[in-house]
């Protein structure tokens, strides 16, 4: 009988990143590239000098992966609040200089590229200024606070033609890479259908985290924090939950499922909006006066391919991906990818034929067999294929592959228009929950129709 399904032998053909993997079982296991293990720059010498806004949950931790790579330095760090500045010269070092404006980073001229850490609603700021001051700039995703931002950041990364990339570090994993190539390699047969969940169940998770205990107006420039949205009375729960309130984040949607499009983006190949997207959700467990959903499911359409992806806050489900496609399945998590397959085929004679009477029921089951059983010892055994690599979430090869472009000017996989795209896939699941209705995007009028 002849099968369409991969043989670990033609899998294991399948082009580069399989030459890193040692087999173990029917694991495979990814070795660590080489840049990502001693990564060295491509053009040595070329000692990159980065400054940092924002210094907060996550830009902190970029400070220090990125000062732990090599020819890769930082000039200096800024953010609203003094105790953040503190926190950065404790990463990088007590002489590093420190500011509440940004625009001292863009205009000092030995500073070659931003990583932007700020909350959402100062992402597109921050970009447009930091490349018209000729800067390069990593930014953090969700890239946009709206669709509007996102248009307007792309016309800036355009217009100046500076590297930008987004902060979604899926994009950069190995194991993301792998299914890339085992999905361009047809192993799935047609795509049917996409599914990915991600899911919290404790307060952090919620974002309900806890104000830095000294915060106040005096060590916090707190009007500008709150940039162009209606100004409000100092709040240090709105400093350190921001996520919570529209105004400043982009709720369960920019914060997670951006993570989950961005990957799948990635992994497909994708470069483009979804056609349309239909959500549901609502604020089911943490009322504690957040305008943001912590339950969302979306459905949407990329092209003819429906996806879905749900995010909850109420209940913990490991981040998780399954591709369904006519020759089998793919599932990726965290480290891991599995690939099941599936012949497409009958297995068995039709159970539809139990309604014919005797005589043609085992005239056709008689067929069937002589027609589809294997020969004696040839019974397909297909094969289950694991591969094991770094952690999708891992960042630290996600800010190597910006450091590289600054250096090398060759353009990344998650520019502008990557992360405008996946951003807006976020904003239209956000409309049509709010508005309760399937919504569309509409490039010609670069806007969000119902
Ligand atoms: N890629 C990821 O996995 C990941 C994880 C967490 C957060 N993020 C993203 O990182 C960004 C920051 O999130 P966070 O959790 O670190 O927030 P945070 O509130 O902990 O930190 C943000 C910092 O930015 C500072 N800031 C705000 N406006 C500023 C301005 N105009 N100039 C200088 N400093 C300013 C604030 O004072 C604060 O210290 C968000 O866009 C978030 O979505 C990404």
């Amino acid at each position: 009988m002849k099968t369409n399904w991969y043989s670990r032998r033609e899998f294991l053909g399948l082009g580069a990143a399989a030459a890193g993997a040692s087999l173990a079982g029917k694991t495979i296991v990814l070795s660590s590239q080489p840049l990502q293990a001693t990564p060295r720059p491509s053009a040595a010498s070329d000692r990159v000098r980065f400054g940092i806004i924002g210094v907060g949950m996550q830009g902190s931790g970029l400070l220090a992966e990125s000062i732990a790579l090599p020819e890769v330095e930082c000039a200096a760090a800024c953010d609203l609040y003094d105790g953040r500045h503190a926190l950065a010269r404790e990463i990088a070092g007590a002489a590093l200089p420190v500011t509440r404006r940004y625009q001292e980073l863009l205009n000092d001229r030995t500073i070659d590229c931003i990583i932007a850490a700020v909350p959402d609603h100062w992402h597109k700021q921050i970009v447009v200024d930091a490349v018209t001051a000729g800067k390069d700039v990593y930014c953090e995703k969700p890239m946009s606070h709206s669709p509007a931002d996102g248009v307007a950041m792309v016309d800036a990364a355009k217009r100046t033609g500076r590297i930008v990339q987004i902060g979604s570090q899926r994009v950069s994993s190995q194991i993301c890479a792998k299914a890339t190539e085992m999905i361009a390699h047809g192993m799935l047969g047609d795509l049917m259908l996409v599914e990915g969940w991600l899911g919290r169940n404790d307060p952090t998770g919620a974002w309900q985290y806890p104000p830095p205990p000294d915060l106040s107006p005096r060590n916090l420039d707190w009007d500008t924090w709150q940039g162009s949205v209606p100004k409000r009375p100092f709040d240090p729960n709105i400093f350190a939950r921001w996520r919570c309130w529209k105004e400043y984040g982009t709720g369960v949607a920019g914060d997670l499922l951006v993570h989950l499009v961005s990957g799948m983006m990635f992994m497909l190949g994708l470069n483009e909006p979804p056609a349309q997207a239909m959500s549901v959700g609502g604020i089911r467990r943490w009322k504690d006066g957040r305008n943001m959903p912590d339950v969302h499911a979306v459905l949407f359409s990329y092209g003819e391919l429906p996806v879905y992806l749900r995010l909850n806050l109420g209940t913990a489900m490991p981040e998780t991906y399954r591709f369904q496609g006519s020759k089998g399945i793919l599932e990726v998590t965290g480290s891991d990818l599995t690939y099941t397959p599936q012949s497409g085929k009958d297995a068995y004679p039709s159970y539809y034929a139990n309604s014919f009477p005797r005589a043609l029921r085992e005239a056709y089951v008689a067929r069937w067999h002589e027609e589809n059983d294997p020969r004696l010892g040839q019974a397909p055994m297909p094969e289950t294929i694991s591969v094991r690599g770094p952690d999708m979430d891992e960042v630290r090869p996600h800010l190597w592959t910006f450091f590289e472009a600054v250096r090398s000017r060759k353009p990344v996989v998650e520019d502008a228009v990557f992360g405008h795209y996946a951003a807006l896939a976020c904003h239209m699941a956000n409309e049509s929950y709010f508005r309760k209705s399937p919504v569309t995007w509409d490039g010609a009028s670069n806007s969000i129709k119902s």
